[in-house]
């Protein structure tokens, strides 16, 4: 029986009605349950980090593998002291600079940490997001939730409650629904215990942000590429990931080659039955033809395109879409995010025309 407990949607400051809610959600995660909650990037799926039976239960609930370790989620820095045996200075200034916030850091494990909740590794990935109602929840909690994404794995990553609750319905505790989150992309996911430090999954806080504060970082070299047989250093990376039902194909060329490509597979997918969908920009909308169009965002803002792609994704399925087409997008800054996702979403299948 899972509860479902709604709160001000945004990430404005919490309300003391909210509070109350917040407290008893805490006592969930203290008791061993899970609990969904909104963060700034997507929604997750939370237990206690540090109590091993809450990591498995993590596991069971989305199906996934074992081996694929969680991040923990704590409110205030100097937590960080009891789950890691070594903070580096680096950790301490893209903490300062990006904390709290949509960054994750991989450094050695403490004791304290379970390799339930580390997928067996000795390093433990943290973040500290910025989601008021989140960090609440951290606090009544315990101070450490482990959290991946809240969706079944394999399946886009949600960034409404809904998509939490067709997931998760009757698997977990409780799921908080806090509206639509501001980022719709997981966190950057940077490797401090390597040198040069290694972003291993690309996200809103950018490369080139990271280096202003850290000078060299590389970039795990498996992220915009297909499969060399090269394994990614995220574990989670490696698995066909935020993908739709329907068959994706991202299409890149020039404007017109795109719209005229697209609309003739469509049509020709169309006729042989399938039900056809277009992920388009703003710009490029008025000139397609298929069974479903949906604008992803303006290729102005990148912010927007982030936000609403995983919707898209999700509303394909709802729609009972088989085959999908989407632009490309510039592979700069945070659209490198951008793009790793709908690569890993379309299984690398582009069309370069
Ligand atoms: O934005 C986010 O990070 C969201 C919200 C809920 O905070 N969480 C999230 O968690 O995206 P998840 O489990 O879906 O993705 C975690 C990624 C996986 O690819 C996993 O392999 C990687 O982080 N990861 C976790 N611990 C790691 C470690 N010690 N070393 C390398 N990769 C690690
Ligand atoms: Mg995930």
């Amino acid at each position: 029986n899972t509860e479902i407990i709604k709160i001000q949607p945004g990430d404005g400051p919490v309300s003391e009605e909210d509070d109350a809610k917040l407290k008893a959600a805490g006592e969930i995660l203290r008791r061993g349950g899970l609990v969904a909650f909104p963060t700034e990037t997507v929604y997750g799926l939370g237990g206690d980090a540090l109590n091993p039976t809450s990591s498995k239960r993590i596991y069971a609930a989305k199906g996934r593998p074992s081996d694929n370790p969680l991040i923990v989620h704590i409110y205030r820095f100097e937590d960080i002291y009891k789950i890691t045996g070594d903070v580096p200075e680096e950790a301490r200034r893209i903490a300062d600079a990006f904390w709290p916030g949509p960054l994750t850091m991989i450094l050695p494990k403490s004791d304290a940490v379970p390799y339930e909740t580390t997928g067996g590794l000795d390093t433990v990935a943290i973040r500290m997001p910025s989601h008021p109602a989140a960090q609440k929840l951290i606090e009544y909690s315990g101070g450490y939730i482990a959290a991946p994404s809240a969706n079944t794995s394999g399946k886009p990553s949600p960034t409404v409650a809904k998509y939490v609750v067709e997931d998760m319905m009757g698997r977990i505790d409780a799921i908080i629904d806090g509206g639509e989150v501001g980022i719709g992309l997981e966190s950057t996911i940077i490797d401090l215990t390597v040198s040069p430090p290694q972003i291993l999954r690309p996200g809103y806080i950018t490369r080139e942000k990271l280096s202003a504060v850290l000078g060299t970082v590389d970039t795990d070299a498996t992220i915009l590429r297909a499969d060399s047989g090269q394994a990614p250093k995220a574990p989670g990376m490696k698995y066909r990931h935020y993908a739709p039902r329907g068959e994706l194909t991202i299409v890149e060329g020039t404007p017109e080659q795109v719209r005229e490509y697209i609309n003739r597979e469509a049509a020709a997918d169309h006729v042989a039955g399938e039900k056809t969908g277009i992920i388009g920009t703003e710009e490029m909308l008025s000139g397609y033809t298929a069974d479903v169009v949906k604008s992803v965002g303006s290729r102005r803002d990148e912010d927007s395109i982030a936000r609403h792609l995983y919707t898209i994704l999700r509303e394909f399925d709802d729609e009972g879409v088989t085959k999908i087409y989407s632009e490309g997008f510039s592979t700069d800054g945070f659209g490198q995010a951008i793009m790793n996702r709908l690569l890993k979403a379309a299984g690398h299948k582009v069309v370069k025309l």
